[in-house]
Order: C-alpha cells, then structure tokens, then sequence
C-alpha cells in the first residue's frame, strides 16, 4: 500500500505560508521538494528560529524531549505533545499518526522521524517531517506550537493520472471531503480524523481521508480543511485521479481506485462519529433527535404534573362528586 502510494507521488511543494496567522497568505516562499524517500520535510525554511550549537542545552532538551515522545506507551490516540526544559532552550514537540495507524506502529514511525529529521535539519532549532503518507508527523520549535492553527509549511501532490467525466468527478470529490471536514471537525481533543468513500464516474470509488491535529478547535479545523479543499482546482490537482494537501495543522487526500488508509485505529470514547460518507446528514439527524427527546421529555413531565395537580385539584375541591354518580 505505502509502496504504491509512494509513486503516486509526482510533485511536492514545501509552501511557506505565514506562521503566525491562521490565514492562508500570498506571501509564499516556495520550496519544491523532490520526493525521493517516502517522506517530506522543511527544516527551519524561513531561517526565522535560527540554529542551536552542537551539545547546547537545547540541543539535550531537544534529545530528551524526542525520545520521552516516541518512547509514550500510554498514548492510544495518535496525538503527543511535549515540552522540555527552560526559557530560550525550551524546546516544545508534537507528532500526530494517521488515525488508522496502531500505537506500536505509529511510536516506529514516530521514532524513525525523529533520527531522520534531526539529520536532515543539522542543528535547526524548528523543523517538521511527514513520513511515509502522513502516517506519522513529527515537528518541534523553540515556540509553543500546541493548540496553533498552522497553514504552512504545506506540500501538495497529485496523480498524473488524469479521471474521467471531470465536471462530475469534480464535483463528487469536493462533496466527499466536504463531508468528511464536517465530520473530522465534530471530532474529539484526541482524534479529529475521518475517511469515506463515494461512487465517482464510472461506478469507481473515490476514497478520502481527512485529518487535523485533535489540539485544533472544530473550528480551526474546519478552516484548515476548507484552505485545503479550496487548493484543490487552483494548484493542487484539478482533474486528477488522487491528490493531497499536507499542512502542519491538517491533511487532506483522495485517490480514486485505490484504498490507501485501514480501519480507523482508534475508537473515541465521547458520542461516536461514524466513519461514513453520510455522516453530516446522521450527524444532524442525530443531533435532531437529541434535541427533540430534549424538548419532549421535559413537555411531557410538565403535562403529566399538571394533569396529576389537576386530578388531585378537582378531587380536593368537590370530594365526591364526580364519582357520585359511579356509585348507586
Ligand atoms: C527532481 O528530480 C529530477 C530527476 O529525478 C531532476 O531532474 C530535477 O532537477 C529535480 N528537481 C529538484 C528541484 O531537485
Ligand atoms: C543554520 O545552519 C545552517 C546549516 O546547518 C546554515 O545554512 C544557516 O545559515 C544557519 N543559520 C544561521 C542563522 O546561522
Ligand atoms: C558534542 O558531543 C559529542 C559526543 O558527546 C562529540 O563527539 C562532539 O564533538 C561534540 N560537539 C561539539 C561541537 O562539541
Ligand atoms: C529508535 O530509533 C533508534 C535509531 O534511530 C533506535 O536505536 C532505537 O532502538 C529506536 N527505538 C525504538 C523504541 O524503536
Ligand atoms: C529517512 O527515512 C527513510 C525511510 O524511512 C530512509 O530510507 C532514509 O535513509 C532516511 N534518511 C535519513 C537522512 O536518515
Ligand atoms: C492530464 O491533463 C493535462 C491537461 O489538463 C495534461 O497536460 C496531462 O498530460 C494529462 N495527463 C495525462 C497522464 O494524460
Ligand atoms: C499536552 O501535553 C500536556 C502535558 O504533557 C497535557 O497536559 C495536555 O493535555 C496535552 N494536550 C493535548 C491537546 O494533548
Ligand atoms: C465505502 O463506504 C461505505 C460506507 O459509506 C462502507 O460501508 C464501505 O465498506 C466502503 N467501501 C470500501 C470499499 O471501503
Ligand atoms: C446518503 O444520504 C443520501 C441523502 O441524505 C441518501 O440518498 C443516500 O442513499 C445515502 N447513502 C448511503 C450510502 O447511505
């Protein structure tokens, strides 16, 4: 599955969107990135965190750091997040696993990052890596990076292969992951994932995986996925069989044909989100019916009380008499 995932891979960018705001900016530095390793990085692009020295204290905090978050055996979710140490050589990391990917393999993925990025990124204080289809991401800073909205630095990639009935096939890719960002955006603060399939042209299915760090608001995460979407017919893959947006804060991907994710990994313990491409519409039915047996419950209580007070009322106040008649 990785392996032929792996070529379809044509083209990578390594986009530098604003750091700091959650919006999408124009003011981009473009990095193109062959895809040579089943993997895609951006050190410090934009040289704006600087380097830290061979064996500084950042340097051990980072180490320190690395290997207690790829060594967590008490995550089952797929989300980590940690800091080390103090003040400028405070070092703060995150790694997110496809929501399809187990906890052993997803500390593998996690740790075999981790020796790759460190070597790919000699001595830079951020740097953050994608590994083997986005089952695992592993970024860390010398900043807070928890509970951020990050656009950038993203990377698109596309099938050569173009589909057929384009309008239609269009149009079915951006209702399936539509649908899937409802879906992820309803997620928990562990997992934030979801994947479906829709009946494209052709009867060929259409496969969708969406994805956003659990830290994010539904919606941050919901923006993040539109901004994604939205690439869609302007850069990322217009007409083509698969395609995918990878961001710090969220992924996003389809391909048709072609299963490239398992069973979701990780079942939520809060009110379920089902994993089909249906969900929005059962998500609000669901929630209708959740708001009508809240409105008829209590409507309910408060007519048999009354009816209860009424009867009892009527007893007190003519003692017999309605029952006079019953009885000879
Ligand atoms: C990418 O790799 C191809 C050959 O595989 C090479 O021709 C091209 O120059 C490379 N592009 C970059 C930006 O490194
Ligand atoms: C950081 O190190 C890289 C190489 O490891 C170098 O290219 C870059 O200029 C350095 N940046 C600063 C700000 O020293
Ligand atoms: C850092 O420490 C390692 C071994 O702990 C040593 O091999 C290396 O030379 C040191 N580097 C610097 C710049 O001191
Ligand atoms: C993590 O990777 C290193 C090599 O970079 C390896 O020596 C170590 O055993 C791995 N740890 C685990 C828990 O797999
Ligand atoms: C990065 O990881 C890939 C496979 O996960 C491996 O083939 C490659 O050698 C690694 N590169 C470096 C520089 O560690
Ligand atoms: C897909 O379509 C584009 C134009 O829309 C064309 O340039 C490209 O060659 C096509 N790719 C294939 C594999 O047919
Ligand atoms: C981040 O880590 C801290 C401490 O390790 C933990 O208390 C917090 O719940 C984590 N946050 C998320 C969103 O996982
Ligand atoms: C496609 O999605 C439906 C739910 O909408 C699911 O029951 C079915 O197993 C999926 N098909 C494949 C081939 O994954
Ligand atoms: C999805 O929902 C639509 C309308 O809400 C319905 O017509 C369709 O049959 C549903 N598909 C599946 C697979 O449940």
């Amino acid at each position: 599955m990785v392996v032929l995932s792996s070529s379809l891979l044509s083209f990578v960018f390594c986009l530098l969107v604003t750091i700091f705001t959650s919006e999408a900016s124009t003011d981009t530095e473009i990095q193109v990135h062959n895809t040579t390793q089943n993997y895609h990085y951006c050190c410090d692009f934009n040289h704006v965190r600087g380097n830290y020295t061979a064996n500084s204290t950042y340097h051990t905090n980072l180490n320190t750091l690395l290997s207690t978050l790829t060594s967590n055996t008490e995550i089952e979710y797929g989300f980590y997040n940690s800091s080390q140490g103090e003040n400028t050589d405070k070092v703060y990391a995150i790694g997110l696993c496809r929501g399809d990917i187990k906890p052993d393999e997803c500390r593998n993925c996690l740790n075999g990052s981790r020796a790759n990025l460190t070597e790919l990124c000699p001595n830079q204080k951020e740097a953050i890596g994608w590994y083997e289809d986005e089952k695992c991401m592993l970024r860390y800073s010398d900043r807070s990076i928890l509970d951020l909205m990050e656009t950038g630095p993203a990377f698109y990639a596309n099938n050569m292969d173009n589909a057929t009935d384009l309008d239609q096939f269009n149009k079915d890719v951006n209702t399936l992951l539509g649908n899937l960002k409802n879906e992820a955006a309803l997620g928990d603060s562990r997992l934030k994932y979801a994947v479906g399939n829709t009946s494209g042209p052709d009867n060929k299915l259409i496969y969708g995986l969406v994805q956003c760090t659990p830290d994010l608001s539904g919606s941050e995460c919901f923006d993040c996925l539109s901004q994604s979407i939205e690439r869609i017919p302007i850069d990322c893959c217009k007409d083509r069989k698969g395609g995918r947006v990878v961001r710090p804060s969220c992924n996003m991907r389809f391909e048709t044909s072609f299963l490239f994710y398992g069973d979701t990994a990780y079942v939520s313990p809060t009110p379920p989100s089902s994993t089909t491409t249906n969900t929005t519409s059962e998500v609000k039915s669901n929630k209708a019916t959740i708001i009508a047996i809240a409105i008829a419950v209590p409507v309910v209580v408060f007519f048999a009380v009354v009816l209860i007070f009424f009867f009892i009322c009527i007893r007190m106040r003519k003692p017999g008499e309605k029952f006079e008649a019953l009885t000879p």
